[in-house]
């Protein structure tokens, strides 16, 4: 058999996007799959052999920097939003130099956070959340200590998509001269494009650096994530000597490092500019309504009222229902406390994908 014919079988055994209700990641925008075609043998991990795609990584972090309130933006695209936290706490750690290294997260925070823990030997101190799962401040402030290198918070919570009082958490920062790192792998291309967005970015004076992906809502192929910093110490503070490639350092954690999320991210965001997103975004979120409305006629409750397309409804056969929905190649996830259902409104959750879903959903239940 032909190896391309060979591929097109196990990829037919993957399930198509119109079933997932699970996932940040989306089918990419057509633009950026163009995007990506032409940058497919980029390597950014030796600049000086692609110094134009090293131009538009600096004109990408730029875009990105203005959707977040920074003028003069330092940063780089990554793998996910799990490298860019790794590196955004590395950063503020050795910028901090502590012996005994500590980080203040909420509890709700992205597992990422664990591999931190383990990679860089920094304590992590997890906050508790009020009812409505937002860190609580005064649970931080108990548990920062003069070891404590970064205070995080969340701008769109994997689990919930909620958003951590990021105003009171960066006045505590600034307070105790710590660095804030907000982790908005996901809703730092949601927040800017909603109406009366919160400001959890860098107009908080001790924010120091923003994770935000734009594989996930910024429909860039994958990988795409995206670390920013407000001052450059940050970034080089992660530098280590590269002594045979055409650079002499190198701040990311990969070496070799693909092109085509810069072109690819780039190509969305220039093309749809503030407007194509925002139009995006709100029919993301007027198709989290449409699901809220079809979930709660058939009795369910959400978590939490949705702040942005993420939404959970409570049921104790949480786990029964996504195992009989996965039998029949449905995807949805659960979260544990308290026992939900979750959903992730994507792109590629159009109102035809919900109805399709609700019918499968009521034959489950
Ligand atoms: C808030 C948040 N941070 C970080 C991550 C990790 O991103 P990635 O899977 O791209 O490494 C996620 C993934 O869902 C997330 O929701």
């Amino acid at each position: 058999m032909d190896v391309i014919e060979e591929l097109k079988r196990y990829r037919e055994m993957d399930i198509p996007y119109s079933r997932v209700l699970s996932s940040m990641c989306t089918t990419p925008h057509e633009i950026a799959v163009k995007a990506h075609e032409l940058f497919i043998n980029t390597n950014l991990g030796d600049p000086g052999i692609f110094p134009g795609t090293v131009e538009l990584e600096k004109k990408l972090i730029e875009i990105i920097g203005d959707i977040l309130h920074c003028k003069t933006p330092f940063g780089y695209i990554c793998s996910g939003g799990t490298e860019a936290n790794i590196q955004g706490i590395r950063s503020a750690r050795n910028v901090k130099a502590r012996k005994e290294p500590n980080i203040v997260i909420p509890m709700t925070a992205h597992f990422s956070f664990e591999k931190i823990c383990d990679i860089l030997r920094v304590e992590v101190r997890r906050a508790r959340v009020d009812e409505n799962y937002k860190v609580d401040v005064s649970e931080v402030e108990k548990l920062v200590d003069e070891n404590t290198v970064a205070i995080v918070g969340i701008a769109g919570t994997t689990e919930l998509g909620q958003i951590d009082p990021i105003v009171e958490l960066s006045k505590l920062a600034e307070e105790k001269d710590i660095p804030m790192h907000v982790d908005a792998a996901f809703g730092g291309l949601v927040i800017p494009f909603m109406d009366n967005p919160y400001p959890f970015d860098f107009i908080n004076k001790a924010v120091t650096s923003i994770t935000i992906d734009p594989h996930k809502m910024g429909m860039a192929t994958i990988p795409a994530g995206g670390l920013v910093f407000r001052e450059e110490r940050f970034l080089r503070a992660l530098e280590v000597e590269t002594p045979y490639l055409t650079s002499k350092m190198q701040f990311t954690l990969t070496g070799t490092r693909p092109g085509t999320g810069v072109a690819s991210a780039y190509a969305v965001l220039k093309s749809l500019g503030y407007r194509g997103m925002k139009r995006i975004v709100d029919e993301c979120l007027r198709n989290t309504r449409v699901l809220l409305e079809e979930m709660s006629s058939l009795g369910f409750e959400p978590v939490i009222e949705p702040v942005m397309n993420v939404v959970a409804f409570k049921t104790e056969s949480a786990e029964e229902i996504k195992a009989e929905l996965y039998r029949r190649r449905w995807v949805i996830s659960t979260i544990r406390n308290p026992k939900a259902i979750r959903f992730v409104v994507m792109p590629h959750v159009t109102e035809e994908v919900i109805k399709n879903f609700i019918a499968e959903l009521k034959r489950v239940i």
